[in-house]
């Protein structure tokens, strides 16, 4: 297995209310798979695809990556690569730099060749001198998706990675997801997009911090 979440709950104070936002989730998903995550809005996907990049901690029950319990994101870093639904862009790099800065921390070398290839697979190769605060929601999307592509890794945890993204655009993303997958990286998918998610080998609905139907 892949991951592996045993009773997952994940809590938020906010103010004097308790949310529980994974309310004891157990799951299994298996290596190289291509799953879509669906379900209504604050229902608990965002935090999902957190604590399975290691940003977020369980405050109960347990999460194996590969076989290995998930105590901090040491084991992840290298191995996950997170598409963020508000895309994450740092506003005051330029959009090369963003694309760049996660070869400091993950200590990965980018070639010139393989930023070009990427840039050019999303259509921002234009748009590398540009700051964030220039750019459409859709070019910030696909920046963020490319900051997540440029790197090696054996997940990529995308959430709602169309949301802002025309259907050539969303469909160029799909082919890419599919390439991907077909040379052995697992996805895991956050859509509201029924047909995208159809496309998936397997689709996890949620429901209020639960998995109702796998
Ligand atoms: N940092 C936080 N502090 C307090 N509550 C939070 C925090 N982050 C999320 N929540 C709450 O946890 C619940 C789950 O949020 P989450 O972002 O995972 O939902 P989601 O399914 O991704 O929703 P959406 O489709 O709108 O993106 C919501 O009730 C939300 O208000
Ligand atoms: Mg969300």
């Amino acid at each position: 297995m892949l991951i592996e979440l045993n009773k997952a709950v994940k809590r938020y104070n906010s103010g004097e209310m308790e949310v529980r936002a994974l309310d004891g989730i157990s799951l299994q998903i298996e290596q190289n798979c291509f799953v879509a995550v669906l379900g209504p809005s604050g229902c608990g996907k965002s935090t999902l695809l957190n604590i399975l990049a290691g940003y977020e901690k369980l405050d109960e029950g347990e999460y194996r990556f590969a076989g290995q319990k998930v105590e901090d994101d040491h084991l992840l870093r290298n191995r996950v690569a997170m598409i963020f639904q508000d895309h994450q862009l740092l506003e005051y790099l330029s959009v090369r730099e963003n694309l760049l800065l996660p070869s400091l921390y993950r200590r990965q070398r980018v070639e010139p060749a393989r930023l070009k290839q990427v840039s050019r697979q999303l259509g921002i190769e234009g748009l590398w001198k540009r700051m964030p605060s220039q750019l459409s929601g859709g070019e910030k999307q696909r920046c963020g998706i490319a900051r997540a592509l440029l790197y090696d890794c054996r997940l990529i945890l995308a959430d709602e990675p169309t949301g802002s993204l025309d259907r050539a655009n969303g469909q160029a993303l799909m082919a890419i997801f599919a390439q991907l997958h077909s040379e052995g990286c697992s996805i895991i998918m956050v859509t509201h997009d029924r047909q995208l998610a159809e496309r998936c080998q397997r689709i996890i609905r949620m429901e209020d911090g639960h998995v109702i139907a796998q």
